[in-house]
């Protein structure tokens, strides 16, 4: 727990349970049967995964997904292969369910790191972070190693399965991190119709129990969050870190700007702090002595990319909320205290039991018309095919 948090940060009280009753189980079933593609895959109770977040997701808060019924997911970001091995031990040891491990497929040692991950049996591997290649895909599979890839458009997610990527996340703009540029609600309506053959996995701005419930009832096998983790009691993040998640509203995690097309700035959302100005300021000065012939197009963009270097482990891990970068997504909004992480969980799945019984409640009982003729619930038809 994290002491520099204020008593009404870390409340208790709050997160609801369905009341148990002689129809809960049957709730509980509609869900599972809904998700039962991707608890399948997983291996897990409920079919929600830890999106790996650098500096955050380490063995703590993914033993403890894990152990809540989620599945945690290493990020291995910031890790070299000796490191990542370390983690992937620790957490074995905090946790007898299943997890994974991130990988970004840009890092220098990727081969290296997909070799520590096949020799730890890890059962789950999420390349992120730029499409992965076939041989990369292909060295894990031969390895014993289910593949997850990100996907940011129906065509790239066909690529990818025919490349033998065992699952697929679709990641809108909404979420935290690195994003694409169209959003979860349009990338599902894109890609769950048209992607039968793989479980499909939704991620980015997924807050509440009922949101997971629509995707899900649209195809989806899970989903992915991030942003909800990371206030939970088992997240190293810094209590100022927590602090700027749980202040924030919705409209404070913005994508990071470009200021000039010939300069591109991959685009990632995070809170809004001075960091976020002073990246304004540094962009239009490099381009500025660029436009003075004082820098080559290499040394300017290189000084761009180079602003950010090291910025999220000083926010998560040192608490610079200033100078940091505070990557949030806009699910932020629906931080509101430090949360235990089975709290966490089983709020979502609450969330989605009550929609189901509020649904099954309304099937069930004898309607009423104005003229008060009795209404057959028998003739009111069910979600189109
Ligand atoms: C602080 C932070 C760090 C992240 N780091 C990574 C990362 O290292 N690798 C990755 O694939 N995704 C990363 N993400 C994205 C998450 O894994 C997840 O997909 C995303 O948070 C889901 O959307 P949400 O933020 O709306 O919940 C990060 C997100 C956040 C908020």
């Amino acid at each position: 727990m994290n002491e520099a948090l204020t008593a009404g940060d870390r409340a208790a009280g709050g997160s609801y349970r369905v009341e148990p009753n002689g129809n809960t189980a049957s709730w509980r079933a509609e869900l599972d049967q809904l998700w039962h593609r991707g608890r399948a895959f997983l291996g897990t109770d409920l079919a929600i995964l830890g999106g790996a977040m650098t500096w955050v997701s380490e063995r703590t808060l993914v033993a403890a997904i894990s152990n809540a019924g989620g599945f945690g997911v290493i990020a291995s970001g910031s890790m070299s292969p000796a490191q990542l091995a370390a983690e992937i031990i620790a957490t074995a040891e905090r946790t007898q369910r299943p997890f994974g491990v991130n990988l970004i497929t840009m890092h220098p040692q990727l081969t290296e790191l997909i070799d520590v991950c096949l020799e730890h049996r890890v059962s789950h591997v999420v390349l992120a972070g730029g499409l992965p290649n076939g041989a990369a895909i292909g060295r894990l599979r031969d390895g014993g190693a289910q593949v997850v890839c990100f996907a940011p458009a129906l065509v790239i997610a066909r690529k990818l399965t025919r490349l033998g990527a065992n699952a697929i996340v679709i990641e809108g703009s909404e979420a935290g991190g690195h994003i694409g540029p169209v959003s979860t609600a349009v990338l599902a309506q894109e890609v769950l119709p048209h992607l039968p053959d793989v479980p499909v996995f939704v991620a980015g701005g997924v807050g509440r129990g009922e949101a997971m419930l629509s995707y899900l009832e649209m195809g989806a096998a899970g989903v992915q969050l991030g942003t909800r983790f990371v206030c939970a009691f088992e997240s190293i993040a810094h209590a100022a870190f927590k602090r700027a998640f749980i202040r924030a509203a919705a409209r404070d995690a913005v994508p990071s700007a470009q200021l000039d097309a010939r300069f591109p700035v991959i685009p990632v959302r995070a809170l809004a702090n001075p960091a976020t100005e002073r990246f304004r300021d540094v962009q239009r000065e490099v381009i500025d002595r660029f436009n003075r012939g004082e820098l080559s197009q290499k040394d300017a963009q290189l000084e761009i990319e180079h602003f950010w270097a090291g910025a999220l482990r000083r926010a998560v891990i040192d608490g610079d909320v200033e100078g940091g970068s505070l990557m949030a997504g806009q699910s932020v909004g629906m931080v509101t205290r430090e949360q235990g992480t089975a709290d966490i969980l089983a709020e979502l799945v609450d969330q989605a039991l009550r929609v189901i019984a509020a649904r099954q409640h309304r099937f069930a009982t004898p309607r009423v018309a104005t003229s008060g003729a009795v209404i057959d619930d028998a003739e009111i038809p069910g979600p189109a095919g």
